[in-house]
């Protein structure tokens, strides 16, 4: 299965932070943001990538993540010239996508906690795959509703009235069937290509799955001044308590095995003395205490 990372969008509700870089490049806690979707992948066991970005950004990206080689991963970049819509993704994307699955993760949504997503790649045999997480304001978000059996059967973006509190995070799994099925989409009334009616769409063929993420499971979206201001302390609160990092790309592709022993003390041999050497050096030095 591919990996997209869409981290395009105008960013207008972080102005000024947005003057000089990117929501997705915003620093949370000791990291950029889009760190935390690109480690939620690879530990997922995704190796090859396709950025999308503004014409504008994709240059500063590029500068950050590079072809992604010494992570022992590849990243391609695409441009998306406006926002049109989440399911564009899949459009501009086709030719990498080629006729794989793919999975796309918005880039400024941060996941931690637990082995759902990890089993949901594990299973995932066709049609989409997305997930539902319990949250107090549902009506801003892609809402599910399930039957007494637990089986998803409406998906509404942004509803007025929500039937449920289960929200739809920013991670989504699809066959190849896909890109063919963006391409029958028609924008909505906001004239966007909506991802909510890419997964309607799978709805009414009988191909969505839709697991239930568990209340140990941390979502957090870092899109306002103060839930990206939430997002860094809750990123420190965990960090300093249990002494791992959340969102740490080289450290996954390590323990996912993209990086080798040796590949791993080459990269942290190229990092100025930080406190994030220090942790990888201390990731390595632990596994080789284990080995
Ligand atoms: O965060 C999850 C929610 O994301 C889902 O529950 C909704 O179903 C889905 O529509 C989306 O809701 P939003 O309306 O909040 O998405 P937003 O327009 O804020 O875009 C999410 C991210 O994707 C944002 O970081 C910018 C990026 N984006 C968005 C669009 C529409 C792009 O890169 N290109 C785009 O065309």
């Amino acid at each position: 299965m591919k990996g997209i990372v869409l981290a395009g969008g105008a960013g207008s509700r972080l102005y000024p932070l947005t003057l000089v870089a990117s929501k997705q490049l915003q620093p949370v806690y000791d990291k950029p943001m889009v760190y935390y979707p690109l480690t939620t992948l690879i530990e997922s066991g995704i190796r090859e990538f396709c950025l999308i970005s503004t014409p504008h950004d994709l240059a500063r990206f590029q500068q950050l993540l590079g072809n992604g080689k010494s992570w022992g991963i590849s990243i391609e970049y695409r441009e998306q010239p406006k926002p049109a819509g989440i399911a564009q993704a899949f459009l501009i994307a086709e030719t990498f996508i080629g006729r794989d699955d793919v999975t796309l993760i918005l880039g400024d949504n941060i996941f931690y906690g637990g082995d759902s997503f990890q089993r949901a790649f594990a299973e995932f045999k066709g049609g989409a795959t997305i997930f539902g997480y319990h949250v107090h304001d549902p009506q801003r978000y892609g809402v599910v509703e399930f039957d007494d059996d637990g089986r998803a059967i409406s998906i509404e973006e942004k509803p007025k009235q929500p039937k449920s509190n289960y929200a739809v995070p920013g991670l989504y799994l699809y066959d190849n069937n896909v890109v063919a099925m963006a391409k029958g989409l028609r924008p909505s009334a906001r004239g966007e290509l909506e991802i909510t009616d890419l997964n309607v769409a799978y709805l009414g063929r009988g191909q969505l799955r839709v697991y239930r993420l568990s209340r140990g499971f941390a979502w957090l979206d870092a899109g306002t001044s103060s839930s990206l201001h939430a997002a860094s302390a809750y990123v420190q609160t965990i960090e300093e308590r249990q002494g791992i990092k959340i969102g740490c790309p080289e450290e996954a592709a390590f323990r996912r095995g993209f990086l080798t022993l040796q590949e791993m003390e080459t990269l942290t041999a190229g990092m100025p003395h930080c406190e994030y050497r220090e942790y990888l050096l201390n990731a390595v030095a632990e596994t080789k205490r284990l080995s």
